[in-house]
């Protein structure tokens, strides 16, 4: 698994390019990072996974290889992990990265970071290569102005853990060549991904602007006395988490009877939280070195076992979930209609 370069030119994505067309790179092998190269793996590509900091040599190919021995376990693969694993270069040489198509960069979220990231990617890959970022929100409009070659960057946008979600953002910045955007939207298919190629670009993308708008009123009631965190999550589990993996907010607004949301939103929007500062129950939590379940103090407390185990449940749940939401594609009722027209779909 770990081993050195093999100099082969690099293919170029097209919109007829398949995974084994495509060796992939993959920068940064912390918590994404390892899920990338997994599913990437299992959607039959070579990957050149490199270890942006030392720490990553240490624990990405275990990851990695226990994330794909779990799929195996879930029916999502059926090759041994070593099939897949024979697939995978993990090394610290950015030089390895000469001969692929694709270099994801997954590493913190800091401009200063991903930038002389950048530089060392673009020295070794072709003028051909395209190069993503999987950053959570910094625009890629400016992420971009910090490459040689702005017209090949994108957006990569994952959910963790990447290789049982559905979730993908594909983001063109003010400068990206869209119709590069548009082929590497029609590889992330290879990739079991329900993708969104996002034309224009806008900080947070899609999600995370939906998602913050969340957590900001969440804030809000919490430190206003309304609710407390446990009441929060509870109403996000049960209302929108009940409904959420089968359809999105408008069509929520559809099933459920348009004019009652047109006459809520006249008198709830303006009560709405509109503060720009960061909360201080969150700033308070990060100020004492709080991370959440990794180091077991966040908005709850755990001990070292709990937090463990949320983890797992998590991993567990998120192959469960997927599953269920198999069932659901976004054409499910398209294809119940085909099915039950005897003429056959026009
Ligand atoms: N965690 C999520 O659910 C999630 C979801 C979507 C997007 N993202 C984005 O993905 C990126 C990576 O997030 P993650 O959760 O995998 O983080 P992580 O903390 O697990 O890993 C970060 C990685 O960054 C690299 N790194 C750290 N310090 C570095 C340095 N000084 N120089 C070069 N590289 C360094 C290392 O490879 C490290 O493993 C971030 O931009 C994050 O916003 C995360």
């Amino acid at each position: 698994m770990l081993s050195s370069s093999t100099n082969q030119q690099p293919s170029m994505i097209t919109p007829d390019s398949t995974p084994a067309d495509i060796a992939v790179g993959v920068v940064g092998l912390g918590l994404m990072g390892c899920s990338i190269c997994t599913c990437l793996l299992m959607a039959g590509h070579k990957v050149i996974a490199i270890a942006a900091i030392p720490a990553d040599l240490d624990h990405a190919a275990h990851r990695i290889t226990a994330h794909l021995r779990k799929s195996v376990a879930e029916g999502l693969i059926s090759e041994s992990p070593e099939h897949y694993l024979a697939n995978l270069t993990i090394t610290d040489n950015y030089a390895c990265l000469a001969e692929t198509g694709l270099v994801i960069e997954c590493t913190l979220e800091n401009i200063d970071i991903k930038k002389s990231v950048y530089h060392k990617i673009e020295s070794v890959v072709t003028d051909e290569t395209l190069l993503a970022s999987n950053t959570s929100a910094i625009p890629i409009s400016i992420l971009q102005q910090q490459t040689k070659k702005p017209s090949r960057f994108f957006g990569l946008h994952w959910a963790e853990p990447s290789h049982t979600t559905r979730f993908l953002e594909i983001i063109c910045g003010d400068n990206s060549d869209v119709s590069k955007g548009e082929a590497l939207y029609q590889l992330s298919h290879f990739w079991r991904k329900e993708p969104t190629l996002v034309r224009k670009d806008i900080r947070g993308f899609i999600t995370n602007r939906l998602m913050y708008a969340l957590y900001r009123e969440a804030f809000y009631l919490v430190e206003n006395g309304y609710a407390s965190v446990e009441d929060v999550d509870r109403a996000c589990r049960n209302n929108a988490g009940y409904w959420m993996t089968l359809v999105g907010a408008f069509r929520w607004m559809d099933l459920t009877g348009v004019p009652a949301y047109h006459t809520v939103m006249k008198d709830l929007f303006p009560t709405l939280s509109n503060q720009t500062e960061v909360p201080k129950l969150i700033n308070d939590i990060v100020l004492a070195g709080g991370k959440g379940v990794s180091n077991a103090k966040g908005f709850y407390e755990y001990s070292t076992e709990e937090a463990r185990l949320w983890e797992e449940t998590f991993a567990e749940f998120s192959y469960e979930i997927r599953r269920l939401a198999l069932k659901y594609p976004a054409d499910v009722v398209k294809k119940k209609l085909t099915n039950n027209d005897p003429g056959g779909s026009k």
